[in-house]
């Protein structure tokens, strides 16, 4: 290693899973990614909440004064890992005010408070990377924000929560009931205690607004993410989707409207088996990317777990310190676009709707007549009998969120339909 090179100290706010991780890969291969670095890497200071030794850290590293880490005259790079709002927020500000670089994995802080901070960097001439916040060791951010930045994307579907991935895969593989995988999965530790962020979507939410201020040049916050879970689909609706040889996922969704607005979403999708997402089974996430020029791309790996995710954290890190070696920073986000969001009402898909009808003649007709006056054509029905009763799955054409709900509240009042039982939207050629 040439001796000339100059040091630069890191300081990391957080040692949990990731946090230890990104510790010790620092620590064993200090030297390789140095030499990439054009710098002598070295880690100064670990802050974290509760006091005490941490595995693979050197008590000498470890505080709990974080203040003390971020306002540190030696320290250069600040890598947060410590998650939430605040004081994760106000610490970053205050690194930044102090001159220097972040890399966080922040992904419900930067689709809250991205702007703020992407300005306060610019101000100040740091870089601010955040490779790690969407989809762990898929090199997605730098992909769109780099390698695509000369290409108009006009579309980005992902499986970015490896959690909801996982017991949907499970529901599907072995016909299990969602309360009872996801109680499994909470017993193997892919689930959390409280799941809540993962199964009702806001997790995914957060990475969403991410990729689609990305993809438009835009900035786009979580609560401008229409977002709907997983907790109401039911092991019949995963029966009705496999025989039509689909699959349910539940899908981020950025897209370019006709109107050149931004629909961005979080919701179940039935996908067919030959969609690149339909493969991507248990926790893995996938990212497919449609552009004007690239055409077709798709990005699949782990998205969670410590080395995963210190894997997109120490490739920041270089990026980084090649710019602070050379005394310079990187382009900021592109924000130009200034795009609107597109009303939920007026965003089309194909529906997916499952209801139970009296079975008796007439009945399919005063159905299909329900979804014509909401101006909602059929693409197929399918009806099984059950005696006095009679399930149909409608699927349709293309037609406004508002359309459909005005159509589901026609058909919950109907006489003759005893249930609507599920909607779901559903993407490519379903047969
Ligand atoms: N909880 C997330 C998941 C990982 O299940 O994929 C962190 O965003």
């Amino acid at each position: 290693m040439d001796a000339g090179l100059k040091t630069i100290s890191i300081g990391m706010l957080g040692a949990g899973v990731v946090g230890s991780q990104v510790a010790r890969l620092l620590q064993s291969d200090e030297q390789e990614l140095s030499e990439r670095s054009g710098a002598l890497l070295v880690l100064k200071k670990v802050g974290v909440r509760s006091p005490g030794p941490r595995d693979g850290i050197d008590a000498s590293m470890i505080t709990t004064d974080l203040n003390s880490i971020v306002t540190d005259p030696e320290i250069n790079i600040i890598i947060e890992v410590m998650g939430g709002i605040e004081p994760a927020r106000t610490l970053i500000l205050e690194a930044i005010k102090n001159k220097k670089s972040v890399i966080t994995a922040n992904k419900a802080l930067l689709a809250t408070h991205g702007h703020e901070l992407f300005n306060a960097a610019d101000a100040a001439k740091v870089d601010l990377y955040y490779e790690a916040a969407v989809a762990g060791a898929i090199p997605i951010i730098r992909s769109m924000r780099e390698s695509l930045a000369g290409d108009q994307i006009t579309r980005v579907m992902g499986i970015v929560n490896g959690t909801t991935n996982y017991i949907l895969t499970k529901m599907h593989e072995e016909g299990r009931e969602f309360a009872e995988v996801l109680k499994e999965a909470q017993a193997l530790g892919y689930a959390e205690a409280d799941p809540t962020s993962d199964i009702e979507g806001h997790d995914a939410a957060a990475k969403a607004a991410l990729l689609a201020s990305l993809a438009f040049h835009s900035t786009v916050t979580i609560d401008e993410v229409y977002c709907e879970g997983i907790s109401n689909i039911s092991i019949d609706d995963v029966h009705a989707a496999k025989a039509m040889n689909c699959v349910i996922k539940l899908l981020a969704i950025a897209e370019l409207t006709v109107k050149d607005e931004i629909s961005v979403r979080v919701h179940p999708v039935i996908l067919p088996n030959s969609h690149p997402l339909a493969s991507v089974r248990n926790a893995f996430n996938a990212v497919y990317v449609e552009s004007e020029s690239a055409g077709e791309l798709m990005f699949y790996g782990r998205g969670a777990g410590g080395a995963p995710t210190a894997s997109a954290i120490l490739g920041d890190l270089v990026a980084v310190t090649r710019h602070r070696a050379y005394s310079t920073v990187g382009y900021g986000e592109s924000d130009y676009a200034d795009l609107d969001i597109a009303p939920v009402g007026e965003v089309k898909s194909q529906y997916y709707v499952r209801l139970h009808v009296t079975d008796k003649s007439g009945v399919l007709a005063s159905v299909a007549q329900t979804f014509a006056s909401e101006d909602m054509s059929i693409q197929t029905v399918r009806q099984s009998g059950m005696g006095q009763d009679a399930e149909l799955i409608v699927i349709t054409h293309r037609a406004t969120e508002a359309s459909l709900n005005a159509c589901v509240k026609k058909l919950t009042d109907m006489a003759i339909v005893s249930k609507v039982e599920s909607v779901i939207r559903v993407e490519g050629a379903v047969a």
